[in-house]
């Protein structure tokens, strides 16, 4: 995207400038302030949560993702390719969870254009791996804020598949495509800004192409990380909750929107 973009986008500095004034300070982190109780009134007894994880090939699973994308869109085929490996690798609960209810994530949920389904399906995953955020074991969401934070950051498509998918071949659509930064994890501002760089609409073959190569390179993400977390070597970025610096839930690009300017939170 553009450099006017990229300036917009500043506040993320600002984020990674708290972030350390935090974690020094040594202020818990969280998305708005509670852990989730482990027994709660319904269910909390009898859930069993977090679901066994054995490592995955992160390379293995974007491909996976890439092809089913064309089956189920962005959300379900994130959720699929990882779901669908660990019911061979681990079976129940895998096996039983309906991994395609979750085509609704399409078109960041039905088309409203709000969370994209890539990082939505990317957190449902994650959670179910690592569980509640629960006092002692935050790291869950913090998965979540860094697949948000890369996927708002990145030029995305990051993946490039080995073979394109039959139906992008036989529409002619290249190995290489147009990358942008959408400085969001929204469907709006990211398939939005791809469509204005490629020129390309949302009907077009490309475009389909592009969402299944995000939605590939945000499968790919999540496995490194819950590899990493497997393995006892994730480091959480250390993101700062949005809500915990303004006062408001969002996403720090208020420029993008309110110009210079951001209207103040009522605090209290
Ligand atoms: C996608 C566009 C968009 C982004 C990005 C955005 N806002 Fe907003 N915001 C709005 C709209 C639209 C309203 C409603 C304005 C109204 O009702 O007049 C609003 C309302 C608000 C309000 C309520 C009070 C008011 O004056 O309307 C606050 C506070 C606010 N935004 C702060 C922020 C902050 C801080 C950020 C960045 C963290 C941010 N916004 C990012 C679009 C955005």
């Amino acid at each position: 995207m553009s450099e006017e973009k990229k300036t917009v986008f500043e506040p993320t500095r600002r984020q990674v400038l708290a972030t350390t004034g935090a974690m020094a300070a040594g202020v818990a982190l969280s998305q708005l302030g509670g852990f989730v109780s482990k027994a709660g009134a319904t269910g909390g007894k009898t859930e069993k949560w977090p679901w066994p994880y054995k490592k995955l090939d992160p390379a293995k699973t974007a491909e996976i993702c890439y092809n089913e994308w064309y089956r189920v869109f962005c959300g379900a085929a994130v959720i699929n390719s990882v779901v669908g490996q660990l019911r061979e690798k681990v079976g129940e609960p895998y096996t039983s969870f309906p991994a395609d209810a979750f085509v609704f994530l399409e078109g960041g949920q039905l088309g409203w254009g709000t969370i994209c389904g890539s990082p939505a399906g990317a957190n449902i995953v994650a959670s179910l791996i690592i569980g509640p955020r629960t006092a002692g074991d935050p790291d869950a969401h913090h998965i979540g804020n860094d697949v948000m934070q890369w996927y708002s950051e990145a030029a995305l498509p990051t993946f490039t598949p080995k073979e394109l998918n039959p139906k992008a071949k036989k529409a002619g659509v290249p190995h290489k495509l147009q990358t942008t930064v959408s400085n969001s994890p929204l469907c709006h501002l990211s398939v939005g800004k791809w469509m204005k760089a490629a020129n390309k609409s949302l009907k077009s073959p490309e475009r389909k192409d592009r969402c299944a190569r995000v939605a590939a390179s945000t499968a790919y993400k999540v496995v490194e990380l819950l590899n990493a977390w497997h393995d006892g070597d994730y480091e959480s970025s250390g993101f700062v909750s949005c809500a915990k610096e303004n006062g408001i839930t969002g996403q720090f690009n208020c420029m993008e929107c309110h110009g210079d300017d951001v209207p103040e939170a009522p605090q209290g």
